[in-house]
């Protein structure tokens, strides 16, 4: 199987797009980190279904990671991401290196506000706004019709919505569903960061929160649901719950309101490893 082209540099990149766009053809975007997984895979799936052309991007953006560690070890697997990415296909992948995506004199940041402020925000001060610059700057440099985010980082998904609705980008984005391993754990690049009993522990965070929305869905009081799915993930041998709260599925602040869409959103560490989820209620 042929790898699609890596390219480097924006004028590259829209050089390759004006070609496409010249003759008419819609354009998805994938924005990535890399270390992909099939659940990555399943929006380039779903872009090659809707776009004539779909571009991945692999970019281990510097300006979302609050923790230099996390950014050193975060996974780099180029040749492999490649490999996967030739089972979809993808027509282009555009992997820059930092200094063509943060020349020297860089000063703009795009600031979400609101539903960038509760849960991840909190936890990650900054973290949102690396994300919607480095988004706001691949959509400009892609010229992208179409992009592709999951919905396994549910808060990220209503940020861009939100960016793109604020700024009038003209990118219409596609929310796909979280793809899980066969136990329940959301497929995640920081997976491969587990041991190997803590790979057995994982699923307990999932299987806690389906069980808390369960119980909420007939009728326990939401506040208990949470208590116990908090507990159940301590008793499975998490380090810690950061946090797991019932939201509003669009603005993220608390909800009651039953008649509105609700999500239970949750983090928690095991090995070391920072997980989140996130399902409806
Ligand atoms: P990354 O963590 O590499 O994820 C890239 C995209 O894949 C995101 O839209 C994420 O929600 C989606 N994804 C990850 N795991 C998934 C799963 N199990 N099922 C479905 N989709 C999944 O998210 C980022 O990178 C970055 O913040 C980025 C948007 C690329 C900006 O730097």
């Amino acid at each position: 199987m042929t790898t699609a082209p890596i390219l480097r540099s924006v004028a590259d990149l829209r050089a390759m797009v004006r070609g496409w766009k010249a003759k008419g053809e819609t354009v998805g975007v994938v924005p990535t980190m890399g270390a992909l997984h099939d659940g990555h895979l399943s929006l380039a799936r779903a872009a090659r279904r809707d776009c004539a052309r779909v571009i991945t991007t692999i970019f281990v953006n510097p300006k979302q990671f609050n923790n230099p560690e996390d950014l050193k070890k975060y996974p780099r697997t180029e040749e492999a991401d490649a490999a996967l990415l030739a089972t979809v296909p993808v027509d282009v992948i555009f992997a820059p290196p930092p200094e063509e995506v943060y020349p020297e004199g860089f000063v703009t940041t795009v600031s979400v506000g609101g539903v960038s402020e509760p849960l991840e925000g909190r936890m990650r001060p900054g973290h949102f706004d690396g994300v919607a610059t480095v988004v706001t700057k691949l959509f400009g440099m892609s010229m992208a019709d179409r992009g592709y985010f999951g919905q396994k980082d549910w808060q990220q998904l209503q940020v861009v919505q939100r960016l793109v609705r604020d700024l009038n980008l003209p990118v219409e984005i596609v929310g796909c569903e979280t793809i899980r391993e066969a136990d329940g754990l959301a497929m995640s690049s920081r997976n491969r960061q587990l041991t190997p009993e803590g790979r057995l522990k994982a699923p307990v965070l999932y299987a806690a929160i389906t069980r808390a929305a369960d119980d909420i869905r007939a009728g326990h009081a939401d506040r208990m649901a949470i208590r116990e799915a908090a507990e159940a993930i301590r008793a499975a041998g998490f380090d810690r719950v950061e946090y797991i709260e019932l939201r509003d599925a669009g603005t993220l602040m608390p909800s009651s309101d039953v008649t509105r869409p609700r999500r239970m959103l949750a983090a928690a560490w095991l090995d070391g490893v920072r997980l989140i989820d996130n399902i409806p209620v």
